[in-house]
């Protein structure tokens, strides 16, 4: 049964998407690159971001909530709209709605190895079926205009079952239909997260190429960026599980590539970013979620820093921003007592 969807408009979206080895993105993560987060990691310098990843059927019938993922601000622009599914017309009347609402810059993902993307054919099953691919990359260029959707892709399924034809293969075909940009994140499927990234099939994709490739994989600090870059020869990258646990990784890129050494967090800066998040949280989202999604979010911030499994416990029977706040100050206030000597982290 279909709904008619309210979407939020995405004013401003610009004509062109930065990018370069100084034009760091925010990768797309479920469950975390939100308004209010994606707002944080522009505030240290992130050139892009893209959102949390939506269902491009959720969208056109309608779902509850798939709306919400939508949500976005004239300064959460350059913004790239992640989407998942497997069936070339319902990915194309997605990009239509998304159109008419605004929004300019769309990335099909394939390579989300959950079995509840999996189940649909949708995510990284795709690489079992180049030529629906090639069929969604038709359908969704149609309605994007070339050079504005992406392709997110992984190494294949598994090692044993390889991209048919070869991922460099299926790669310059998304280039000939008018792929704006590719982003590897070189694991199969099946790997997960678990292994090594294989930043070697990035520097193979990227000698390949003639339209951007970003980097993803194994990219938990600025020196793993710029590293992964000078290794590769990749246009850019995009932060994922980095951003995730130290927003300020795209202040320290900046910094690397002005040549000069990112300065070491403090306990100070530390308690200052993650007092913005919770203000980009409280401003941007209603209801209860928001305080509920920050008491796990601030373990995650503090987690090289003693006493953090006392304070999750703590966090979880806050039910109050207030409460939350104290928790955080207190649990600062003592783990720099513990190392007066160092205002590092
Ligand atoms: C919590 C979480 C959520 C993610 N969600 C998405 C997603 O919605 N779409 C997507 O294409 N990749 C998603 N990814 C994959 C990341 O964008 C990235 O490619 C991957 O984490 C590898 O980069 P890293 O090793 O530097 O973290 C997610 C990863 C994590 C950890």
């Amino acid at each position: 049964m279909s709904r008619k969807i309210s979407l939020p408009p995405c004013p401003g979206n610009p004509a062109t998407l930065p990018m370069g080895s100084d034009k760091p993105w925010l990768a797309p993560l479920a469950g975390y690159s939100d308004l209010p987060f994606r707002l944080l990691c522009r505030e240290y310098g992130a050139s892009v971001c893209v959102t949390e990843m939506v269902s491009a059927k959720g969208l056109v019938y309608g779902s509850p909530g798939t709306a919400d993922l939508l949500a976005s601000l004239p300064e959460d622009q350059p913004l790239v709209v992640q989407l998942f599914g497997a069936e070339a017309d319902f990915l194309r009347r997605a990009v239509a709605m998304l159109r008419e609402a605004g929004y300019g810059w769309f990335d099909l993902n394939i390579g989300c190895s959950v079995p509840k993307v999996r189940k649909q054919g949708a995510g990284a099953a795709m690489l079992g079926n180049v030529d629906n691919i090639l069929t969604v990359a038709r359908a969704m260029l149609s309605e994007a205009g070339p050079g504005r959707v992406g392709f997110k892709l992984r190494l294949g399924l598994s090692h044993d079952q390889p991209v048919k034809g070869g991922l460099k293969a299926l790669a310059l075909s998304l280039e000939n239909l008018g792929a704006g940009w590719l982003t590897l994140h070189p694991r199969t499927a099946q790997q997960g997260f678990g292994g090594q990234a294989h930043w070697q099939a990035i520097h193979e994709l990227a000698a390949c190429l003639h339209i951007p490739l970003l980097a993803s994989g194994d990219l938990f600090t600025a020196e793993d960026g710029l590293r992964c870059l000078a290794e590769t020869g990749a246009t850019g990258l995009m932060y994922a599980r980095g951003a995730m646990q130290n927003p300020a990784i795209f202040s320290a890129h900046l910094a690397l590539c002005r040549g000069e050494s990112p300065s070491f967090p403090e306990h100070s800066a530390l308690h200052a970013m993650i007092l913005r998040h919770m203000e980009l949280a409280r401003q941007h989202c209603t209801g209860k979620a928001a305080l509920w999604k920050m008491r796990s979010v601030v373990p995650r911030y503090v987690r090289a820093l003693p006493g953090v499994r006392d304070l999750r416990q703590r966090l979880c029977r806050c039910t109050d921003w207030q409460g939350l706040t104290d928790a955080l100050s207190e649990f600062l206030l003592a783990a720099a007592c513990e190392n007066p000597t160092s205002k590092r982290i």
